[in-house]
């Protein structure tokens, strides 16, 4: 990096030799003791169509669909009622803050396992959908058995995935709209049954100018530092899907101001959808629509919650590799 002679460094070299790395210090922390005030309930129409009535807080609290008894925060869904006329009882939360950058773990120690019918996300979202982006860290729908993991956003973002784990297949390079560009992933333990089999573990998203990483790590697989106030990505090896932007894609110009989310719908586009329900064998043969199933099965989905034990956002903090060379305020 230096040159040749090493009598003149041009200002490039000097910025070289000034390269940093990414650290990361904690920011905020979100686990029962703020979560449902640090979160707000979504009450509108669901705009997956689910076959879902999003509750607000007080209902929720009412019904103990949501509860911090156990010692992490708890968010089911209605398992009681037969036929409820405006879908089944769920509840769809919102942060309050928004994010731009950031390293994310969540640890959970379960999440709605793999029944026909449900739809579970966590999942990140700016306003304006899709213009603002969004990246789904969690999702799936019926009997899937292992994670997708999905960027949406307006139209001019491609991507590759390369670094991402070799069992990881990028389904499209498109991630505009609807379909976004997803990531299909092949470790059963990452979600559904196999993930609360195992009392499940963290997932760390880390979003930066340079990529979108998702790692999963079981719960007895957690490198020490995520649990320091300065967890570093650089040393947890491979992430299970890593989204490149592509083609002069910008990650900046198509992320902004994500809040973070947590919801179960049941059926609508994705899940309800004629071909998913009818290509499901072991959905279909439950019940012609997938509709028809949620309503008149409602003990199918007492085990259709998340239990978050935390959620933890940190914030960037450039670390200067120069020896001697402090992270000064006149740096670039
Ligand atoms: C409410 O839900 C919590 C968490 O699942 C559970 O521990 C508790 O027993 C429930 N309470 C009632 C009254 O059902």
């Amino acid at each position: 990096m230096y040159t040749s002679t090493g009598i003149t460094l041009s200002l490039g070299a000097l910025l070289a030799t000034r390269a940093t790395a990414q650290g990361y210090s904690l920011s905020v922390t979100y686990d029962v003791s703020n979560f449902f005030s640090s979160f707000d309930f979504f009450t509108d129409h669901d705009p997956t169509n689910g076959f879902v009535e999003y509750v607000d807080a007080n209902t929720a609290n009412s019904l103990n669909l949501t509860s911090t008894l156990t010692g992490s925060v708890i968010m089911g869904v209605d398992s009681t009622e037969t036929n409820p006329a405006n879908g089944r009882k769920s509840v769809r939360v919102t942060s309050q803050q928004s994010f731009n950058h950031g390293l994310f773990i969540a640890d959970i120690a379960h999440m709605p396992g793999s029944v026909c019918g449900a739809w579970p996300a966590f999942w990140m979202v700016g306003p304006n959908w899709p213009s603002s982006g969004e990246i789904d860290i969690i999702e799936g729908v019926n009997t899937q058995t292992s994670d997708s993991i999905t960027l949406h956003t307006s139209a001019g973002f491609s991507v590759s995935n390369d670094g991402s784990n070799s069992g990881t297949q990028l389904l499209g390079s498109d991630c505009e709209g609807n379909n976004g560009c997803s990531q299909t992933t092949s470790d059963n333990q990452n979600y559904g049954d196999g993930f609360n089999a195992i009392n499940g573990g963290v997932y760390a998203t880390e979003w930066t100018s340079d990529h979108i990483a998702v790692w999963f790590f079981p719960r007895t697989g957690i490198p020490s530092d995520i649990s320091s106030e300065n967890p570093n990505p650089s040393g947890w090896g491979t992430p299970l899907a890593q989204f490149n932007p592509a083609d002069g894609s910008s990650i900046d110009d198509h992320f902004q101001n994500n809040q973070l989310v947590f919801d179960t719908t049941f059926c609508g586009d994705w899940a309800g959808n004629a071909n998913v329900w009818n290509s499901n064998a072991e959905c279909s043969a439950l019940a012609s629509t997938c509709q028809e199933y949620v309503a008149n099965n409602p003990l199918a989905f007492v085990d259709a919650f998340w239990s978050v034990n935390s959620i933890k956002g940190y914030w960037p903090t450039e670390i200067s590799q120069v020896q001697g060379l402090d992270s000064r305020a006149d740096e670039m």
